[in-house]
């Protein structure tokens, strides 16, 4: 054969390739609202940048009668491109080709794909549509699996590792998403449990469908397995572009930076956001929006825990990661799921070099059986540990209410925040004036002539003397207090001196955090 014949001979491999599991197999996706593993891809990534590996690996099963089967790309595709410029390495399970079950080959894709993300300090981004191990395939797929999640969790703080969940990902294989940092799911496509209706109907005798079992509203708003949720697949490429813009390409660098913009403060002015009313809430998030750069703030676990908020936003071009108590939920207390969404994130922005700014308004943490039983000591230690781990620059700003340990806990002077500034509102004491009064003054209350008069003249009192940010300032646990509109002024001044901030810690192989 001359050249002539083998181009045309690639070419007809190709085709084979890239038509995955036929026409009959894609339709059936379409018809369910999925796009094709190629067609994600492409998506995604920058026009003509893709560069796919591996297109003629053949699969290695021989038993069932595997071996007289062609699986095209074994059910996966891989590859690297680039999003704005910027490389990533890339892998979408074919779920027409096999139902995109992952075989012996297959797993050596990802595997090898995910080596090459690491040696170049690149992203990897994986789309997940499969029915899991192949059966087939037995141990071997299996093997695969626990190769999978063993680099994800080298990779863990070295790169940013993202899931993007676009069909079926059940049994054993939930975890490799579950070992990245953000994974994104679409409604009514996405669908992530660790035992299917079937075998839950067989064990237990409770019926669910897979929607309400394992769909996306569920790990977006009750489980928090999710970090993005979106309508539609575009809606959800789009998200993952967004949130490339915020991050670094690995742990050694920092994010690209952006140009300086002032934030929209016609539309986001503190002083108005702010009610006169101590006692009622406000959105946290228009705070975030009067200090950022444009305005724009990138929220991370919206429908999860939403009495905190998390998210990336710029600050004089620089990427800053958010912790803010939400006080319209719950008062913006700490409880379980908050504490562990606040703290992961923490750790994220520590292990890739994004400072972090805290805005706290809270009562503490949340009273109750149900929170002590579900472990709120445990959970709440997550978030004590992972500021008081992070030695990115720490910025604290207390706004109003800063009680007990919820004081503490989000990045107070004494979990080493770098700068930490008051509002004149700020309350920062043990507990808050109706309760301490009550305790502290129970006798005098008790005694009084008029016990209600006496209590409100004792809160009034207890107010005076501890509901301020003079006591912290006075010991030097605040470094100052200032005017609200001063915030982001203070902010970008506390970025710019602690460009070179260097922290070493003591001599360990690692910590042991409340996991
Ligand atoms: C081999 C599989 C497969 C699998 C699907 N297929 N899952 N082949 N191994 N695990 C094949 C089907 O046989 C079918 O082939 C094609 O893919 C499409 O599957 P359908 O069932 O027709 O699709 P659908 O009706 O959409 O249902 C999707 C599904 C279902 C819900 C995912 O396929 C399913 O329940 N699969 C099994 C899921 C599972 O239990 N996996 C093992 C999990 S345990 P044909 O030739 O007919 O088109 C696990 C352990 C990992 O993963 C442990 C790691 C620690």
């Amino acid at each position: 054969m001359g050249l002539k014949q083998k181009t045309a001979d690639l070419k007809k491999r190709m085709r084979e390739a890239v038509k995955g599991g036929g026409t009959k197999a894609i339709e059936k996706q379409k018809a369910i609202g999925k796009k094709t593993a190629r067609e994600r891809i492409l998506a995604i990534l920058d026009p003509k940048s893709f560069h796919e590996y591996d297109m003629f690996v053949k699969h290695a099963g021989t038993d069932f009668n595997m071996d007289k089967k062609f699986l095209p790309g074994d059910g996966v595709i891989t590859g690297t491109g680039t999003i704005s410029g910027h490389p990533v390495c890339i892998y979408a399970q074919d779920f027409t080709v096999a139902g995109g079950s992952l075989g012996w080959a297959h797993a050596k894709k990802i595997t090898k794909i995910m080596d090459h993300a690491m040696k170049l300090k690149i992203p990897i981004i994986g789309i997940n549509d499969s029915g899991g191990a192949r059966i087939q395939e037995g141990v071997n797929a299996l093997a695969g699996y626990g190769e999978i999640f063993y680099r994800n969790t080298q990779a863990s703080g070295v790169i940013p590792q993202i899931s993007v969940i676009l069909g079926p990902c059940a049994g054993g294989a939930v975890y490799s998403p579950a070992l990245t940092d953000f994974v994104f799911v679409v409604d009514g496509v996405s669908k992530m449990f660790i035992t299917g209706p079937e075998v839950i109907k067989t064990v237990l005798g409770e019926e669910i469908s897979m929607e309400d079992l394992g769909g996306a509203k569920v790990h977006s708003e009750i489980t928090g397995n999710a970090h993005f949720y979106a309508e539609s697949e575009e809606e959800c490429f789009y998200q993952i572009k967004e949130l490339v813009s915020f991050i670094p390409w690995n742990n050694e660098i920092k994010a690209t930076p952006y140009p300086k913009k002032s934030p929209k403060t016609r539309k986001f002015n503190i002083p108005d956001i702010i009610p006169a009313d101590p006692r009622q809430p406000y959105d946290v998030r228009h705070i975030v929006k009067a200090i950022t750069d444009d305005s724009e703030f990138f929220e991370i676990q919206e429908l999860f825990a939403a009495n905190i908020v998390i998210g990336f936003g710029r600050i004089s071009g620089q990427t800053v990661g958010f912790v803010a108590n939400q006080p319209l939920v719950l008062a913006g207390v700490l409880d379980v799921d908050s504490s562990d969404k606040a703290a992961r994130f923490i750790r994220y922005c520590d292990s890739f070099n994004i400072p972090l700014v805290t805005l706290v308004d809270l009562p503490g943490y949340l009273p109750g059986v149900d929170q002590e039983h579900a472990g709120v000591i445990r959970h709440g230690a997550k978030l004590l540990y992972a500021y008081s781990e992070a030695t990115v620059p720490k910025i604290t700003v207390i706004m109003r209410k800063a009680y007990g340990g919820g004081y503490i806990a989000m990045c107070s002077a004494h979990l080493r925040a770098d700068f930490v500034c008051a509002w004149p509102t700020a309350e920062i004491a043990v507990m808050g004036p109706e309760g301490a009064a009550n305790i502290i003054f129970r006798n005098e209350i008790k005694n009084a002539e008029n016990p209600e008069e006496m209590r409100k003249q004792k809160v009034k009192e207890y107010k005076n003397k501890f509901a301020n940010p003079y006591v912290a300032a006075a010991y030097g646990y605040v470094d100052a207090v200032i005017e609200p509109y001063e915030t982001r002024k203070f902010i970008v001044h506390a970025l710019e001196v602690s460009d070179h901030k260097d922290i070493i810690g003591p001599k360990k192989k690692h910590g042991i955090p409340p996991f």
